[in-house]
């Protein structure tokens, strides 16, 4: 991220798509510019900030999470209120532009009597591909705001689904920030810079390491159970499948929300200890895939179709009946699929246990929460992997569709 102009700092190396490989920006008050030492930073072209819709869902996926959950705090008229909100939904919109950028947030940086606009954690860093993608909670849309007209029909909190062990302070908001990055810290920046305003945290959550393959050049990562994931995940390069189950279409009742998308968060925490402690066979068991190969049960490499009604030479399935892949997949769902886009987590040690507070950060965007709501129904009450993991979070938003230059979030809401 470049420094605002006039501060004084040593010269330092900006994103390569931004200015050019190698560039410099020096603060004013530096008179010489640093050599280029190219082995010091990667570089990645900052992701578009605009488009048809909102990046950090079909972008691939990057390694690191920052992810809040806020409430709005508005106080006044109605008026007042509506226009706080709007006001606050275009300044982070000018802010998530510029950090995406690369740069600093807008507003007075080098006045020695004003807080600096921008917390500066992220100057000098590369915005390692950097997106933000915001999403509306179903409270959003009550009485508070004049907003219960624009509220999407299928818009609603997730009622109890089986086995949610769910914690309230981990759960709902009205508004989140979805931070990815390749940089843990710029991730961290851009929500700190953000969720500064008309609104108060409600939860957030740290990810590292991405659970998913998102795209066809992606290679297969690892969850913290051992097993490759995201193996017969959606490709976001795949557009048909994109446009049936994760973009909302023109039969939204909603004209705001075409080209967004829903997207629901779970905070499902590891037993990992049981897990670590159990035989390698019933480990592949509860998946349906080879540990290391990621290969389905019933045979062939990682990305051979699995084959559900393969039997051994006793008869039994290869793909037991309550395999996470068997229950999970299309096959046995109705033909559902969604984008799965989750981190692993850690949040240090459960007190309690005395082992680690660790799991895996869902992240689920789809065309309908439904898709979401019949798959955990399945999976919550029948799945071999509940012996393993508890949900303890849930949240859904309805996430906008991406902005043209000059236009912002609260564009189509309060106009
Ligand atoms: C901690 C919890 C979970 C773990 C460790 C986990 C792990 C896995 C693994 C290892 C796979 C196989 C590789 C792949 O195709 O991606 C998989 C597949 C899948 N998972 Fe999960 N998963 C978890 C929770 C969930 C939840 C909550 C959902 C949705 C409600 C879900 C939906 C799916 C789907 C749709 C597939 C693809 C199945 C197929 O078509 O073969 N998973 N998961």
């Amino acid at each position: 991220m470049r420094a605002p102009s006039g501060v004084s700092r040593r010269g330092f190396l900006v994103g390569a798509g931004a200015v050019g490989a190698g560039a410099f920006v020096v603060g004013a008050g530096a008179a010489h510019a640093l050599e280029a030492n190219s082995t010091d930073l990667v570089h990645h072209p900052p992701v578009d900030f605009y488009g048809q819709r909102q990046a950090g869902i079909a972008t691939a996926q990057q390694d690191r999470l920052v992810f809040a959950a806020f409430d709005v705090v508005a106080v006044g008229s109605l008026a007042q209120r509506r226009a706080a909100v709007r006001d606050m939904l275009a300044t982070w919109t000018r802010a998530a532009e510029a950090m995406t950028n690369g740069d600093a947030i807008p507003g007075l940086n080098n006045a020695p009597l004003t807080p600096p606009a921008d917390t500066g954690e992220a100057f000098g860093l590369d915005p390692a591909r950097l997106t933000i993608t915001v999403g509306y909670g179903p409270a959003f849309f009550d009485n508070r705001l004049g907003l219960e007209s624009k509220r999407p029909t299928d818009l609603a909190v997730l009622a109890p689904l089986p086995g949610d062990e769910l914690d309230s302070a981990n759960s709902g908001g009205d508004v989140c920030i979805q931070a990815c990055s390749d940089d843990p810290q710029v991730a961290f920046h851009a929500v700190r810079n953000l969720g500064r305003g008309i609104v108060v945290m409600r939860w957030s959550q740290l990810g590292f390491g991405r659970t998913s393959q998102t795209t066809s050049e992606q290679q297969t990562p690892r969850n913290l159970l051992g097993f490759k994931d995201g193996t017969r995940n959606i490709r976001s390069d795949d557009h048909p499948t994109m446009d049936e189950f994760v973009w909302v279409g023109d039969d939204s009742d909603q004209s705001w929300f075409r080209d967004g998308t829903y997207v629901v968060t779970r905070r499902i925490r590891m037993l990992i200890e049981a897990w670590d402690r159990d035989f390698l066979q019933d480990q592949q068991d509860v998946i349906g895939r080879d540990k290391y190969a990621g290969a389905p049960l019933s045979g062939g490499s990682e990305f051979t179709a699995p084959n559900f009604d393969a039997k051994d030479a006793a008869g039994d399935l290869q793909i037991a009946a309550d395999a996470h892949i068997r229950l999970a997949s299309r096959e046995h769902n109705g033909g559902i699929q969604i984008l799965r886009r989750g981190y692993s987590f850690t949040d240090g040690t459960d007190r309690a246990t005395g082992q680690f507070d660790a799991g895996l950060f869902f992240i689920g965007y789809m065309r309908r929460p439904e898709q979401f709501i019949k798959l955990q129904s399945k999976l919550g009450a029948s799945d071999a992997l509940n012996e393993y993991i508890k949900h303890v979070g849930s949240a859904v938003f309805a996430c906008p569709p991406g902005l043209k230059p000059g236009q912002s979030w609260a564009e189509n809401l309060f106009t």
